[in-house]
């Protein structure tokens, strides 16, 4: 929308008007159209609405809220008179001025509906900073450009608070978000000698039964999870699934004949379907056993869910992305913005790594791991850890190596029955919650990938990635390496560039 600053907003009854460019008369947000919940308030913006009553004395917030509540009572009944407005404009307009970023920073973030609670805050905010923009007596020119700019920002956000909140309840209840998890439910390895040493093992599930219980426990994320497996006993772990006390649907699916159906216009589809890596087993072996795989699900994507954004976590990653991208570049439909190989598991080992060498709380340690997904071609940017955390050499060559052989060792501690399970479906549930809000309007949305990228020649590799409604918004690259970093980063290229080249010749 297009607005006319007008020098001097008009205000009736409390309300506030301003003229658009069409030269329509346009009511901003305000108080009348808000609740303002005092519990949502913070202690500077109580203290304001405190001292336009004439009370300064009280220093707490809750009794702040609680004289608040009483004074309101006593306007409403008449038995009170306004004291005379006790702020300068100038003062007035920078506190004005501070709570328009605060707002913007919080909106640019907010995903919800009305009920939620940053939905409330949001709105409690608006209403004290229209209320106060309201009280503003502006005489200079530069005062009254400056009250109509305020209040195109306050009548934008709210109209942006309104259309996300709609957005977000739309998207819940249309199914927006399926999910198909074309994969590995119940199985174990197919590798003759894990399905020798436990024939039962499809009541232990692989990473896609792990998933879709952790997907099928966010219904307000997913809405409708459908399972694909080669193996029969899919259809049984989705009806399982399906008893949880959680709204939204679990279908399964089963074969090739049923490809097609479970993967119509689906929103987001995981590839975790193939073999997955045995301790006797190369990765190039398990390449051969995997890449065919992945041309068939190209094909049907390409098909059937050409616009869906596509988590590729079947193992090697360095060629299986290449091999899924590459087919459907031939079919005309490749999208790079939309298929990601998945690194998340390597992003969760070393936060919990450093939290664990340093006493943090994993949960509140972030790194970035670039470059590819396997044993020589992860590296974590250690130098870019949030919180910034100081490493000594040794502390720095530990964690690398920790990281870079943390798959293997659990393949050798399961002793021949898969490789990790829990931790990646849990990490990839993650991975793609910060998908669906991205997608559903979230800003600053950051995540690692494997992805087409071309910045090192080697036409794919794991960067930072900005999430966005329609995939990935922007490649973020790597940032600023230390030298240790990149010289790692230069001992990867070779052997990305080798397995994307496995992969092409797969195509060819
Ligand atoms: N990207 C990562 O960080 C990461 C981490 C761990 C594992 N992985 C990989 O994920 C993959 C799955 O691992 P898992 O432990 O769940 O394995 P799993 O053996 O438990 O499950 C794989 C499933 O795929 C099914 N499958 C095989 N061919 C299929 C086809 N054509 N169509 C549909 N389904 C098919 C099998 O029946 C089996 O149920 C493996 O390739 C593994 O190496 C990747």
């Amino acid at each position: 929308m297009d607005y006319f600053c007008q020098a001097s907003p008009i205000v009736i009854d409390g309300c506030i008007y301003l003229l658009t460019a069409d030269g329509a008369v346009m009511a901003s947000p305000t108080k009348m159209e808000y609740r303002m919940e005092l519990e949502r308030l913070s202690k500077d913006e109580l203290a304001y609405e405190l001292a336009i009553l004439g009370v300064t004395t009280v220093t707490t917030v809750e009794e702040m809220r609680k004289t608040l509540r009483r004074m309101r009572k006593l306007a409403k009944h008449g038995s009170f008179v306004r004291p005379a407005h006790p702020f300068t404009v100038a003062v007035d307009l920078a506190a004005l001025t501070g709570l328009s970023t605060e707002i913007k920073a919080l909106l640019d973030t907010f995903v919800g509906s009305r009920a939620s609670s940053e939905y409330k805050k949001l709105e409690a905010k608006l209403s004290h900073a229209t209320g106060r923009l309201g009280r503003v007596v502006a005489s200079t020119e530069e005062e009254k450009e400056q009250v109509s700019r305020l209040l195109v920002a306050f009548s934008e956000y709210s109209m942006t608070l309104r259309s996300k909140a709609k957005h977000f309840a739309r998207s819940s209840t249309l199914n927006a978000s399926t999910v198909t998890a074309l994969e590995g439910m119940s199985g174990p390895s197919s590798s003759s000698e894990a399905e020798d040493s436990d024939t039962d093992q499809g009541a232990d599930g692989g990473i896609g039964s792990m998933l879709s219980l952790l997907l099928k426990l966010k219904p307000d994320l997913v809405t409708d999870i459908r399972m694909h497996d080669i193996r029969e006993s899919v259809n049984g772990v989705a009806m399982d699934l399906s008893h949880i006390n959680r709204s939204g649907t679990v279908r399964g699916y089963t074969g090739r004949s049923q490809l097609k159906k479970a993967l119509k216009g689906a929103d987001i589809v995981v590839i975790s379907g193939g073999i997955s890596k045995v301790a006797v087993m190369t990765r190039e072996n398990l390449f051969i056993e995997n890449a065919s795989i992945m041309e068939e699900f190209a094909r049907v994507c390409a098909e059937m869910c050409s616009e869906a954004l596509i988590d590729i976590v079947t193992n090697p990653v360095n060629s299986c992305v290449p091999v899924f991208c590459e087919t459907m570049r031939k079919l005309g439909t490749f999208n790079p913005t939309k298929v990601i190989g998945v690194t998340t598991l390597d992003l969760m080992r070393i936060s919990t790594f450093i939290a664990s060498m340093k006493g943090l709380d994993p949960r509140k340690v972030t790194c970035p791991v670039v470059g590819g997904h396997s044993l020589l071609t992860m590296v974590p940017l250690l130098s870019q850890c949030n919180p910034p955390i100081n490493f000594s050499e040794d502390e720095t060559v530990a964690l690398f190596n920790k990281v870079r052989i943390a798959g293997e060792e659990v393949v050798r501690a399961k002793a021949g029955n898969g490789a990790a399970q829990i931790a990646m479906a849990y990490s990839l549930a993650y991975f793609i919650f910060d998908q669906l809000k991205a997608k559903r309007g979230k800003a600053d949305v950051v995540q690692c990938g494997y992805v087409a990228n071309n910045a090192h020649k080697t036409k794919y590799f794991a960067t930072k990635l900005l999430l966005g409604t329609d995939g990935i918004i922007k490649d973020l690259g790597l940032g600023k390496l230390s030298s240790f970093e990149q010289e790692k980063i230069y001992e990867a290229i070779p052997i990305i560039l080798r397995d994307v080249d496995t992969a092409e010749r797969f195509i060819r």
